[in-house]
């Protein structure tokens, strides 16, 4: 069940990263909750690794074990109950892109607004993926969560707490959800209007290239991608990542880069908006095993 030395770069959209000592892929709670027991009886740090599509992965990597939920196996389903229309059942490995297309294809209108988010159900209920203005955590009825020691049960949204890119999941560990949609129209209109969204996210964002999607969260003060694009750092470089001449949010990847690249230029992102506009922006990304130089520079307080 446990592989040695895998290679998490393949595994991010960044594709940036080392290795994880431990690896292991559980298709039941069952063998997720043995794992979690292993790595409590053998002291062994654990990491929950969703589709990699929101993360910065150091080259240092890891002593400890990262679990990716199966994507065969119980936590791949997407499933309206028969007896209950606009009632889905989701496990948390099948894909977001997926659930959106299957969902809108049955007529349920909602998730069109997420057309175009790459990455895993579990990781974008942890994290309440959506637009600005909206997040999967709208349509959340339910989530059936394992601990950290095994235990599963299926929490309500009232105990959740969904905000702006916030769960309240914390570091449990989301297995299935229950999603509820009230309003049916034709199937037709719902995928145009899903192709139009992703036609748009397309001309706006490089949406073809290694990236983690926004890099920093929107603060108060408006946009982060206007921000930084007012204080010039479109094609800001270093090494081989750079700042998207498209959105100004997205670091991509243009071959090779590393963790210090992408960390450096977060570093002076971050220094110009604040120089410009006072303003301090917060990592929307998720960072892993950065070493202590490359956290230094993340903060840009260093430059
Ligand atoms: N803008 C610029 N220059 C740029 C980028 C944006 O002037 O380089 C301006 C736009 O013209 C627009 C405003 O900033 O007036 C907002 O831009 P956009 O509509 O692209 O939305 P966003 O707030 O930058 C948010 C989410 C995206 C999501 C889009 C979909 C955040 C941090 N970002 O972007 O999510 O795709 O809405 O509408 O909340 C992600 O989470 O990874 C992500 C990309």
């Amino acid at each position: 069940m446990l592989k040695e030395n895998v290679d998490l770069k393949p595994m991010t959209t960044f594709r940036i990263g080392g290795k994880a000592r431990w690896f292991a892929e559980p298709e039941s709670a069952s063998e997720l909750g043995e794992l979690l027991n292993r790595a409590e009886r053998q002291g062994m740090d654990l990491r929950i690794l969703g589709g990699g599509s929101n993360l910065l992965v150091g080259e240092a990597g890891y002593e400890g074990l990262v679990v990716r939920l199966s994507r065969t196996g119980e936590f791949n389903s997407i499933e309206e109950a028969p007896d209950q229309p606009g009632c889905w059942k989701v496990g948390a490995s099948a894909p977001l892109p997926l659930l959106v297309k299957t969902v809108l294809s049955a007529g349920w209108t909602g998730l069109e607004e997420l057309a175009g988010i790459p990455g895993s159900v579990g990781g974008a209920l942890v994290m309440n993926a959506g637009t600005a203005s909206l997040g999967i955590g709208d349509f959340v009825h339910s989530v059936t969560l394992m601990d950290r020691s095994g235990t599963v049960r299926t929490v309500d949204r009232s105990e959740l707490d969904f905000s702006y890119r916030h769960s309240g999941i914390g570091d449990a560990l989301a297995l299935w959800t229950e999603l509820r949609f009230s309003q049916r129209v034709e199937a037709p209109d719902l995928l145009e209007q899903m192709r139009q969204r992703r036609a748009r996210k397309a001309a706006s964002q490089p949406i073809d290239m290694a990236s983690a999607g926004c890099v920093f969260k929107n603060p108060p003060a408006g946009p982060a991608g206007l921000l930084l694009d007012r204080a010039d750092c479109k094609g800001m470089r270093e090494g081989g990542a750079e700042v998207s001449g498209l959105h100004a949010n997205f670091i991509v990847n243009l071959g090779g880069a590393t963790a210090m690249d992408v960390a450096t230029l977060i570093g002076k992102m971050r220094c110009a908006v604040r120089e410009r506009f006072s303003v301090e922006l917060e990592l929307e990304i998720k960072t892993w095993f950065l070493d202590a130089a490359e956290t230094a520079v993340l903060s840009g307080e260093t430059q």
